[in-house]
């Protein structure tokens, strides 16, 4: 068995001390209209999209919902195909909308025979962490069963694989900068095979 390496100090009192979980929750039935006419296109109407670049948005965590949105919105997270969509968006808008898609139920998938060795070094990733280099279980801050935790842990199941793997990659890479650092960390210390495997058995949680 590995030994969990815990999550360090700094990155405790950065959670902590963040505004993060101060969200208050929206109104999913005001942001219906604005998810079918502008957002259904890419994302699907529930929030389950047939396109692996654009990802699944039902049944994710409310409060990182509205935080990408906001971050979208301001720049801070760029995303060349939504800039037109989240820039006549309010506040009030973000935040129905995260209610919307966080009610939504996320369509299940399973593990394809040609993954499923991948999948497997994946899931002792995921549940154990990378003890060689320091990195804590996945599992720690997005839950056991991959559902995320309230408000600001996004949920990695269900997720297409590989917008996954592209997220983990831009966190390695530094092209997309998390909260703290937190995922840039741990992607930094990740091989690209380790990202792969560990995408494939995310994406198939249930
Ligand atoms: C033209 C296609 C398109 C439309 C329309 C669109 N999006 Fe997106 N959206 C994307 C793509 C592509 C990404 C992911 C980009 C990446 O790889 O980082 C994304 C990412 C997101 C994310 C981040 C998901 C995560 O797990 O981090 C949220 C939230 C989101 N979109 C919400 C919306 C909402 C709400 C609307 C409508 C107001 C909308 N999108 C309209 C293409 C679209
Ligand atoms: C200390 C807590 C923590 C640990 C441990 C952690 N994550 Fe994360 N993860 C986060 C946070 C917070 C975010 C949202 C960051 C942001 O602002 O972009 C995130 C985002 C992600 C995303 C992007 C989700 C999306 O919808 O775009 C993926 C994929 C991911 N993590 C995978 C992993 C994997 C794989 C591991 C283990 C190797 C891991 N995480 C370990 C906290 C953590």
């Amino acid at each position: 068995m590995l030994k969990q390496p815990s999550i360090t100090a700094p990155v405790l009192t950065l959670l902590l001390l963040s505004p993060w979980g101060v969200t208050q929750a929206g109104d999913a039935k005001a942001a219906e209209a604005i998810a079918k006419q502008q957002c259904a296109a890419c994302h699907g109407e529930d929030g389950n999209s047939m396109v692996p670049t654009f990802p699944n948005l039902a049944g994710q965590v409310e409060g990182y919902l509205v935080d990408q949105l906001e971050k979208m919105k301001s720049g801070e997270r760029q995303v060349a195909e939504m800039t037109a969509f989240v820039a006549n968006l309010t506040s009030e808008d973000i935040k129905n909308l995260g209610a919307y898609y966080a009610s939504q139920n996320a369509k299940q998938a399973s593990v394809p025979e040609s993954d499923l060795e991948a999948a497997e070094r994946g899931e002792r990733l995921f549940r154990g962490g990378f003890k060689d280099m320091q990195v804590a279980a996945c599992m720690g801050c997005h839950a056991p069963n991959g559902h995320g935790v309230p408000q600001m842990f996004p949920r990695v199941a269900n997720q297409h694989r590989d917008y996954l793997k592209k997220q983990l990659l831009a966190y390695k890479s530094g092209q997309r900068k998390s909260e703290g650092g937190i995922m840039n960390d741990i992607a930094f210390r990740l091989s690209e095979q380790q990202i792969d495997d560990v995408s494939a058995y995310m994406h198939a949680l249930k």
